[in-house]
């Protein structure tokens, strides 16, 4: 975190004009605003639309190396605080460009960062792209991923999202107040590493380290994940 503001780039992989995980994009990232505002946080939201990036990442595919705004972007995704990210789903998975741009992101820069994962298709059925697809990329790139994901189909935005914690507006809300709570945790984590003496102090008085402190996190989030995936016992 930069003096205090928590840097949050959103990543959309929509390819359509308008997109509807645009759309999705920019419902999350005034929720997270909102969420983390609450804390008196500042907040610089920065969104990057793939579909401007596809013929530098496609020649980045090739050449080994990413030219001109694909790098850019990369290099905002790797020095972010948090992320957001969305997909439209294709042939039941995340789109290709969405794949292809995750492929060129440095794993190690990636490592704990908390995300927030999204996803819009034609049909609600296809909700469990989240699970079966997008957790698993981002579980591979051990980054901290938000409980809650956010599904949009195209009834959601036809007005016919029923009330209640259920409803897309509900699902964005319980999403961003999670991620909100995950920035926090890891900016405290971060504040107290900074603070060398206090951590040497620590380590003679017994109490958990900053590194101590962010494991910790890690291992929450991924219980809380798992125990998400297991449904109501
Ligand atoms: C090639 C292609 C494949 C698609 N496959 C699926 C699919 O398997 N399941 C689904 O629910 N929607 C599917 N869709 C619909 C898109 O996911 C949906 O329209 C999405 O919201 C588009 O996002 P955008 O408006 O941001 O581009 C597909 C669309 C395209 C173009």
């Amino acid at each position: 975190m930069n003096g205090g503001a928590v840097r949050l780039v959103a990543v959309n992989g929509g390819l359509s004009e308008p997109s509807s995980t645009r759309m999705l994009i920019d419902r999350l990232t005034v929720a997270v605003t909102d969420a983390l505002g609450e804390g008196e946080r500042v907040v610089d939201v920065q969104v990057i639309d793939l579909r401007d990036l596809a013929v530098d990442l496609g020649r980045a595919m090739t050449v080994g190396f990413a030219p001109g705004q694909a790098r850019a972007a990369l290099d905002a995704v790797e020095s972010a605080d948090a992320l957001i990210v969305a997909s439209p789903v294709f042939n039941a998975s995340y789109s290709g460009l969405f794949k292809m741009f995750f492929d060129l992101v440095d794993v190690d820069a990636m490592s704990g960062k908390p995300v927030l994962i999204a996803a819009t298709g034609g049909s609600p059925r296809h909700s469990m792209v989240l699970d079966h697809a997008l957790r698993p990329l981002f579980s591979y790139l051990r980054t901290v991923i938000v409980p809650t994901g956010v599904y949009a189909a195209s009834e959601d935005w036809a007005g016919a999202e029923s009330a209640g914690d259920g409803g897309l507006s509900g699902r964005i809300d319980r999403a961003a107040s999670e991620f909100a709570e995950l920035i926090r945790l890891r900016g405290s984590s971060r504040e107290d590493s900074s603070r060398q003496p206090l951590r040497d102090d620590a380590l003679h008085n017994g109490s958990p380290s900053a590194a101590d402190v962010r494991q910790q996190t890690i291992e929450a989030a991924g219980i809380a994940n798992f125990a998400r995936l297991l449904g109501p016992s």
